[in-house]
């Protein structure tokens, strides 16, 4: 099967040129100014870009959590993801306590495999690792499972002690593994929280009052320190407001390996989204929550300077009906998580490019190739280059969309930025060289998906 892209303006992470490229099955196998060989299918990229597929490394698909279960699975995530161009995702898997490491992989294999419209590897949560499961935290890298993450918040639920964490990080990192860690002071959260249940606040900002941005810059802190004692790297996920960043950025001046993602809700919404009408707040009830607005222009900043080097979504939807419904009368009850995974790339490309806070290649770097570097699928993902999987997207950077729930693949029924006009649209999506989507239609099956198999992290 041969496809040519053709006329198109590719951009990578580094580079912006006009050329042509050649599919030969599953992989780009020439790039020239111009190519006119025979061809199954010729897609005429004329005025568009041609970007590599995006890679969302933080999905939480069918989660079970906060006693319900995340309303999109592997077939209904993977195809959202699909349509908005994101041709691979990195789920969390989760080992349960009393559950070995394996164990935790194999039931989400269960999950994902067939069903899946797009690659996807997991990281796996680890709630239970003493020193006699260090050799299957090894197994699971040899698997390619080569990201582990723990929790400082949710006790007695995710959270793990500062031992299991110095362990985790040093059985992963001599290996080149990697801890991505969810900073924040669940225990001190807890006493906030009761005060608060004390004084009857119930409602869903309460969510954002009671986890203040210091409990997550302490998490961030410790988890750097942690990290430099066990002389590991350590990757912060969802970082989510600039006293977390200011953490970084410091351990990053003093030349220590600690990374950091954040993501397009942190960018766009405010803790301001809390004071909708009735219980609405609830569609905003994250961990970590919405910050003042003020926090979104360092974010950004933390972005162009390098000091954040990935985003990603924390995909983790969960219906208002019945299920954020659960905490109608108290804010602790709603589940924890909001959708994005379809809507990434385009409020990147809006909110960055178009409002010239980054350039077209570091646009890419976030939303692809910094994924792809830091998990363990670079080369084969996150650029466009001769060997790599032809895994594309032409994208429509001129025409414009209304983010909606009436337009949206996700299985949820909310959008949080509903309403929302941006610029860019995904118009194809090839994934590993099959059209999969095409002008906005589906054109793949479930199962065409495969599990990735990572090594490990190349040095960012
Ligand atoms: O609210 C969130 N982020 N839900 C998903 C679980 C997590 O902590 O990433
Ligand atoms: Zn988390
Ligand atoms: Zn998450």
């Amino acid at each position: 099967m041969k496809t040519l892209i053709k006329n198109g303006r590719i951009i990578t992470a580094v580079d912006d040129y006009h050329a042509d490229i050649l599919i030969e099955n599953d992989r780009v196998s020439m790039i020239a100014t111009k190519l006119d060989m025979e061809s199954d299918r010729v897609i005429d990229a004329t005025g568009k870009l041609v970007i590599p597929g995006g890679i969302d490394p933080h999905t939480h698909m069918e989660l079970p959590f906060g006693g319900t279960q995340a309303s999109d699975d592997f077939r209904t995530g993977t195809l959202a993801a699909a349509h908005g161009g994101t041709t691979s995702i990195i789920d969390f898997a989760v080992q349960y306590k009393g559950e070995s490491l394996i164990e935790g992989i194999d039931n989400w294999h269960k999950k994902a495999e067939g069903k899946t419209a797009i690659d996807y590897g997991f990281h796996l949560i680890t709630t239970e690792l003493e020193d006699g499961q260090i050799e299957e935290l090894h197994t699971a890298m040899d698997e390619g499972v080569t990201s582990f993450k723990m929790f400082m918040a949710y006790p007695g639920v995710f959270l793990v002690d500062d031992a299991t964490i110095f362990r985790g990080m040093v059985a992963a990192g001599e290996r080149g593994g990697l801890i991505c860690m969810h900073a924040e002071n669940g225990i001190v959260i807890n006493e906030i929280i009761k005060r608060a249940l004390e004084k009857g606040h119930t409602a869903p900002k309460y969510h954002a009052l009671t986890r203040p941005t210091v409990a997550e810059a302490e998490g961030v802190h410790r988890a750097i320190a942690i990290a430099e004692m066990a002389e590991a790297p350590v990757y912060i996920v969802h970082l989510s407001c600039a006293d977390a960043l200011n953490q970084v950025r410091q351990a990053r001046d003093r030349g220590i390996p600690a990374f950091a993602e954040t993501c397009p809700q942190y960018l766009f919404l405010s803790i301001n989204d809390y004071d909708a009408p009735g219980f609405e707040g609830a569609k905003y009830v994250m961990t970590p929550p919405l910050r003042e607005k003020s926090n979104q222009a360092e974010l950004w900043k933390g972005l162009k300077m390098g000091d954040l080097q990935v985003i990603s979504t924390d995909h983790c939807p969960f219906c208002m009906k019945e299920q954020k419904e659960l905490g109608r009368d108290d804010f602790t009850k709603i589940p924890n998580g909001a959708p994005g995974v379809e809507n990434r790339l385009s409020l990147i490309y809006n909110g960055g490019v178009v409002e010239n806070r980054i350039s077209l290649n570091r646009f890419v770097e976030l939303t692809s190739t910094a994924a792809a570097k830091m998990f363990g699928l670079f080369p084969k993902k996150g650029t466009i280059a001769v060997g790599s999987d032809a895994d594309i997207v032409i994208f429509d950077a001129n025409r414009e969309q209304t983010l909606s729930v009436t337009t949206s693949h996700m299985n949820v029924d909310y959008n949080t930025y509903e309403g929302k006009k941006i610029k860019g649209v995904v118009e194809c999506v090839l994934s590993r060289g099959k059209v999969i989507i095409d002008k906005g239609e589906y054109k793949g099956k479930t199962g065409d998906g495969q599990f990735l198999k990572r090594g490990t992290c190349v040095a960012m």
